[in-house]
């Protein structure tokens, strides 16, 4: 059944601040005509975002093509029993390859030996643990391994999506060939909110069409500014076809230069998911990915294996101060604010009118960074309590900047709070 946009209950159906609409009243109305037209577009949708971020894992980074019914339970199960529930991740997510075909009706067929109680049971699951479901499919008539996409069959996959709890959609972009963007992604949303049940829509289009352009109109509430990370962390490569492109960490992140204005409450930039675990890189270096990714207000994907994380891995991802700033309720998301080279700054402000702050050093060698209050938004005059953010240490206060030592590849992530 298809419910009324205005009859939808008046519940938050999800933890992590993914909100329902609630019903228009006047007073309502008038308060969100201070907010943006783009914002009020996106109301339209079943699924919005009021506050902050979705923060989840996903099964594609580590796991590819090699997922399983027992692998996401025990994914789920990890969620919850490694303290990562707690610290704010919600969803659980199945990326590409767990459909074959289609039947004779146009059903998506699920991967019988790999999930063999069906994508319902292992929603079912996860909901049990109190977490969310979401699963992959693709805007074309492949997905990117080259399984059945969703073209043609939006409306028929939606309603299948939603018979089975599924709570988030990731749409990707293979096999589109003469496709618009825009259209493509609007067409799935409108499927989704005629499904009746509110799926956040991932928009997966790797940055080809400029999706921060048109993605919040659409209703997505998430978008791939790039093409996919890598466990490394600098360079670009090409694919082997000779597309553009696989990403290290500091590829990607210069990529997000100039977009944070596209980005606020319930459409953000998705810089890709998280390699953190994954051994591609330092743990220093996994270290500056994650508080950048946080400063950027990045959807925060865990994509390693969580049922064995080393207890570094582990501190890393959840590492409550840090998830905080991602999570900040103003939904800034941060930007750099000074470039020397390889030593850059970078701030994000908050909702209290405090800043978080990223001294990065791109380079080999360690080397000292300042932030200077004026970079960041305030005048050389004040005096601010600055707090580490890694070290769970306050640092005192300090006026018109701060300066710290800085490793190799390494960030010193603080607040600055007048
Ligand atoms: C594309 C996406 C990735 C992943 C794979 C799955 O490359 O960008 O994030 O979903 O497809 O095939």
């Amino acid at each position: 059944m298809i419910v009324n946009r205005i009859d939808r209950p008046k519940t938050t159906v999800t933890s992590n601040r993914f909100q329902v609409p609630q019903p228009q009243t006047s007073n309502t109305r008038d308060a969100r005509r201070a907010v943006s037209d783009k914002t009020l577009r996106m109301k339209q949708h079943w699924v919005i975002t009021t506050c902050c971020l979705v923060v989840l894992w996903n099964s594609w980074n580590k796991f590819a093509c090699n997922v399983s019914e027992d692998l996401i339970k025990g994914m789920a199960d990890a969620v919850v029993k490694s303290g990562m529930k707690d610290a704010g991740y919600v969803y659980v997510n199945i990326d590409d390859c767990w459909q074959v075909s289609r039947d004779a009706s146009g059903n998506i067929v699920v991967d019988a030996q790999h999930f063999p109680h069906g994508m319902k049971a292992v929603g079912d699951y996860i909901h049990s643990l109190g977490l969310k479901f979401g699963v992959y499919s693709d805007a074309g008539t492949k997905t990117c391994a080259g399984r059945p996409g969703g073209l043609g069959h939006e409306y028929q996959d939606a309603i299948q999506y939603a018979s089975w709890g599924v709570d988030y959609l990731k749409y990707d972009w293979c096999s589109t060939t003469t496709q618009d963007a825009k259209a493509s992604y609007a067409n799935i949303r409108a499927a989704l909110d005629a499904s009746g049940r509110p799926i956040v829509l991932s928009i997966c289009e790797w940055g080809t069409a400029k999706p921060w352009l048109w993605g919040a109109e659409v209703g997505g509430n998430l978008w791939r500014t790039t093409g996919d990370i890598n466990d490394r962390w600098g360079g670009r490569q090409k694919w082997p076809d000779g597309s553009c492109c696989s990403n290290g960490v500091l590829a990607i992140l210069d990529q997000q230069v100039g977009l944070q204005s596209y980005a606020g409450p319930g459409h953000w930039n998705d810089p890709d998911m998280l390699e953190v675990g994954n051994s591609g890189m330092t743990d220093i270096e996994y270290r500056t990915h994650f508080s950048l990714w946080a400063l950027l207000a990045a959807p925060l994907i865990a994509g390693n294996d969580l049922r064995n994380m080393r207890p570094e891995i582990h501190d890393i991802l959840t590492n409550k101060e840090v998830i905080a700033v991602d999570q900040d309720a103003l939904g800034h998301e941060g930007e750099r604010v000074a470039k020397n080279g390889d030593l850059e700054v970078w701030s994000k402000q908050l909702q209290d009118g405090s800043r978080a702050v990223i001294l990065l050093n791109r380079g080999e060698s360690e080397q000292e960074i300042t932030a200077n209050w004026e970079q960041i938004g305030y005048p050389k005059t004040i005096t601010a309590s600055v707090r580490n953010l890694w070290e769970h240490k306050d640092l005192g206060k300090m006026t018109g900047k701060f300066s710290a030592r800085v490793v190799p590849h390494g960030v010193v992530m603080v607040t600055v709070k007048p």
